[in-house]
């Protein structure tokens, strides 16, 4: 069984499909964290955000994996945990520009297949319903409003020590919409079979059972 979730920043997909994959028994595959670890190590090397072809090299040469850590995971790029260091705000201010690169998108999702390959998994990110798992047996679109985004984002941003400006923050989100959505390729976009999640009014436990009501449902 593979389950496609995409859809835009802060909408509450990482942590549904978290818990959906533990509920489940199935792999959580977290591509977001995928190229924030990418967007972390091409931040430290200096590298040039615009040219395709370092940023390229840079996908080819680099190791990204899960570690299972009590609910959660962790993100180990190259040996290192980079898990608390690929949440910053420098790397989210960065990382759709380095996923905007066409040629290290190609790389990534054949990298997000391999990992899929031979498991029941739950993914999620902005093309894994288009690009990565196309014959997913459920593809989710989950969304929420701006406001709502913001307000869970600034409370993540806190939680973790972070100084924040509301401003800002929305604009951040905003830039990344409009960037993740007009790309060349692998754009986030509503799919004809996408099952549509607005979870601005849910809790994340109201919003897995609901994607749950759906699996379960077309089960019995
Ligand atoms: O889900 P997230 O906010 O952690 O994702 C970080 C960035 O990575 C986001 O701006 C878009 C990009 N991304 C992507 O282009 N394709 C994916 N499959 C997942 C994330």
């Amino acid at each position: 069984m593979k389950i496609a979730i995409d859809g835009p920043a802060g909408a509450g997909k990482s942590t549904m499909a978290r818990t959906l994959a533990a509920k489940l028994g199935y792999l959580y595959i977290d591509t977001g964290a995928m190229y924030r670890a990418l967007a972390l190590k091409a931040l430290r090397a200096t590298l040039n955000l615009n040219d395709p072809q370092e940023l390229l090299d840079l996908a080819l040469h680099t190791q990204i994996c899960f570690e299972p850590d009590h609910q959660q995971q962790k993100v180990i790029c190259d040996g290192l945990d980079v898990t608390e260091a690929i949440r910053s705000p420098e790397v989210s201010s960065v990382v759709s520009q380095v996923a905007a690169h066409p040629d290290l998108r190609k790389q990534m999702v054949i990298m997000q297949r391999d990992m899929a390959s031979n498991h029941s998994v739950v993914m999620d990110g902005r093309d894994i319903g288009e690009c990565v798992l196309p014959d997913a047996d459920y593809k989710f679109y989950v969304t929420a409003s701006l406001q709502e985004r913001a307000q869970r984002r600034i409370r993540e941003l806190q939680a973790n020590g972070y100084e924040v400006n509301e401003e800002e923050i929305k604009k951040d989100i905003e830039n990344r919409d409009y960037t993740d959505s007009h790309r060349e390729v692998g754009a986030l976009k509503i799919l004809p079979d996408s099952i549509i999640i607005d979870t601005s009014d849910l809790t994340i436990e109201e919003a897995v059972a609901k994607i749950l009501s759906f699996i379960e449902g077309a089960q019995k």
